[in-house]
């Protein structure tokens, strides 16, 4: 009786792991809209006016998701946007077309 059954260490640690899951999913906060879209402010402004680029200030969010899935997909060829939307996930895309959906 001075060993415990193996079975039951195994049990007790998948036990603590998952108690621990948790906590460690609430420390990974995601970025909010407005840092993601920080990258975007050189070009279009922190309000979407650019200083000589395409204006995103007045657009939906949804023109403007559907705008960035064409440039990410090469639709509009190899530009600067290319470039821009590539490394971001669906759903950072959508959080940077809903904060510039909120600008004017
Ligand atoms: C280095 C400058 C630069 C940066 C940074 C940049 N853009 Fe652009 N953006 C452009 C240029 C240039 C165009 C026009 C390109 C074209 O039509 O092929 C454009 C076009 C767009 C359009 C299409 C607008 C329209 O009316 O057709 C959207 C939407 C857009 N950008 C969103 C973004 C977002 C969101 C980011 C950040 C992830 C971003 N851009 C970063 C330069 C930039």
């Amino acid at each position: 009786m001075k060993h415990r059954h193996p079975l039951l260490r195994i049990v007790a640690t998948a036990a603590i792991a998952a108690a621990c899951l948790p906590t460690h999913a609430q420390a990974q906060t995601s970025p909010s809209g407005r840092l993601l879209a920080s990258n975007c402010f050189q070009c279009h402004g922190t309000n979407g006016k650019g200083p000589g680029f395409d204006t995103l200030a007045g657009k939906s969010a949804s023109e403007i998701y559907k705008e960035m899935l064409e440039f990410r997909a090469g639709k509009e060829g190899p530009g600067i946007m290319a470039k821009h939307v590539t490394g971001y996930t669906d759903a950072q895309l959508k959080l940077i077309a809903n904060y510039f959906a909120t600008v004017r």
